[in-house]
């Protein structure tokens, strides 16, 4: 049978909102079949009913020709279907081993230890390049290592259909590229693989066959062979996009953020030290580098998240070195954090309330002591205007929208504040084609007029595009900063090795 996955007539509401409106989708044996679609197309959804996780409220779903009922995640694992979620589902005090066989049955063996499974593991990781230290603590490794894991624990259960939720929204280039490596040895060993992704480069380059869904529909489903990354993005948004247009200026500027030897300790991970640079008013300063080289400790020290162990951060003349996040934010420093799940939002509460957060207590949200909820209404609604979320209405909670969709509310919040500065830690992640040029509009917006964006970025494409300046980060350190016009990602690639 050449295909092995039919979905008929797939539909699922919430509420007035049509997640997918009758989906009919053949997925055939041994393809990368990519799905794409805007924030909220209902990518997840498919996939989520696909999985069992949600049940539809009425279709079909055939696997190798027969009609079969998925009740629940249980039932998708028993077929061979395996999922790995836009956001992880592993738990972070247990070891990775304890993670992978978590829920397992006995089998047959005296003792149920974890370690009986360890010999099939190994196999598992050699064979489709997914090495782990099995007896880390989830907590200790890398947004990448515990992707693998989950991978690993599909496949440990038998998965033959693996289904990708935005896999490399969270990976570096480099990390793409062992994935990809992992996918084609799936392909090579008689497995499926559905893909989602943002990023139409990549879609490109691993499918073999591309959805597109638009407000829950299918547009269309294509061979990649027959058609462009331009082609792509129209059966997404249903009109083309215009390339971004940045404006490089010359000329002394007045300095905002002076950073002078900073060091930071990072509880044992990567600590910064010697970090000297610049950020003038109207530029974009990108920092790039292979994640895991201080970025996110520089960032931390800037926002005020952690302390320093030397050096100075001079911020508009003032020495701003101890003061606290809430001092920093007041004086007009904004943080787009990369981990919009624990940090950036408050998942429980409505769009509105997260997008009021940090100027509810002044004018003119709060007046005369009180919210005022009029003038909460307004802004909130303009917000998710501009930005397109993909709301019911802006009284529903942040924890119901897609992952994308989430972000545009963090950024919304955090440029809304008009602040001096913006530290803007992966602000597009998951944020589909559309909207993150009008993300990365916004940003340039920003210095344009007259305000500053530290830019960090495992995106090159989107460094070279925003940044009117680069620093490269190498094992804590900077290792080098080139001017827009001199960056090329053959010399961003040599600094961010250290091979300056
Ligand atoms: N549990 C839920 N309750 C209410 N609405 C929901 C729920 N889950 C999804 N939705 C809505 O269904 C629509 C489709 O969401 P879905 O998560 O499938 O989008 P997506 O294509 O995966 O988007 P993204 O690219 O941002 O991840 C969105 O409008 C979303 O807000
Ligand atoms: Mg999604």
């Amino acid at each position: 049978m050449d295909e092995i996955i039919k979905l008929e007539n797939i539909e699922k509401h919430f509420g007035s909102v049509y997640a997918n409106k009758d989906i009919n989708l053949t997925i055939k044996r041994g393809d990368v079949h990519s799905i794409v679609g805007e924030n909220g197309a209902g990518k997840s959804t498919l996939m989520n009913i696909l999985y069992g996780m949600i049940r539809p409220d009425s279709g079909s779903i055939y696997y190798d020709g027969e009609k079969i009922e998925i009740k629940s995640p249980h039932d998708a694992i028993a077929r061979g279907i395996g999922m790995v979620h836009q956001h992880f589902m592993l738990v972070p005090s247990f070891t990775v081993m304890e993670n992978i066989v978590l829920g397992l049955p006995p089998r047959g063996e005296k003792i149920w230890r974890p370690e009986n499974f360890r010999p099939e593991i190994t196999k598992i990781m050699e064979d489709f390049g997914l090495e782990v230290d099995l007896n880390a603590k989830i907590q200790d490794i890398s947004v990448g290592i515990k992707q693998r894991v989950e991978i690993l624990k599909i496949l440990y259960r038998g998965a033959k259909v693996i289904i990708l939720d935005e896999p490399t929204a969270i990976l570096t280039p480099q990390e793409t590229q062992e994935l990809f490596s992992t996918i084609r040895l799936l392909i090579k060993n008689d497995h499926t693989v559905i893909f989602i992704s943002h990023k139409l480069k990549e879609v490109m380059e691993i499918s073999d066959k591309i959805s597109a869904l638009r407000d829950g529909v299918l547009v269309n489903t294509v061979n990649r062979d027959d058609v462009t990354a331009k082609d792509v993005a129209y059966m997404m948004i249903g009109r083309e996009l215009e390339p971004l247009q940045k404006t490089l200026e010359d000329g002394e500027k007045e300095v905002s953020l002076k950073i002078t030897d900073l060091k930071a300790a990072n509880d044992g991970h990567v600590a910064i030290e010697d970090i000297s640079f610049c950020l003038h008013k109207g530029e974009v300063v990108g920092v790039a580098g292979v994640e895991g080289n201080g970025q996110s400790t520089l960032v931390d020290a800037i926002v005020g998240a952690q302390g320093t162990g030397g050096g100075t951060i001079v911020f508009e003349g003032e020495d701003i070195t101890g003061c606290s996040i809430a001092e920093r934010m007041q004086k007009g420093i904004a943080h787009i954090p990369e981990d919009r799940m624990t940090e950036g939002l408050a998942l429980p509460l409505s769009a509105e309330k997260n997008l009021i957060l940090g100027i509810h207590n002044k004018e003119p949200i709060k007046r005369r002591g009180r919210l005022n909820w009029k003038e909460a209404e307004k802004i909130s609604e303009e917000l998710i205007k501009s930005y397109s979320v993909k709301i019911k209405s802006r009284k529903e909670a942040v924890a119901n929208l897609s992952g994308g969709n989430m972000q545009k509310i963090v950024v919304a919040r955090e440029l809304n504040r008009e602040p001096k500065i913006v530290v803007a830690c992966q602000p597009t992640r998951g944020v589909d084609i559309g909207s993150s040029k009008y993300i990365r509009e916004c940003l340039l917006d920003v210095k344009k007029k007259g305000g500053s964006v530290l830019l960090v970025s495992a995106d090159l494409d989107e460094i070279l595009e925003l940044s009117d300046r680069i620093v490269v980060m190498y094992d804590g350190k900077i290792s080098g900063v080139l001017d827009a016009r001199e960056a090329t990602e053959e010399r961003l690639g040599e600094l961010m090795f250290g091979r300056g």
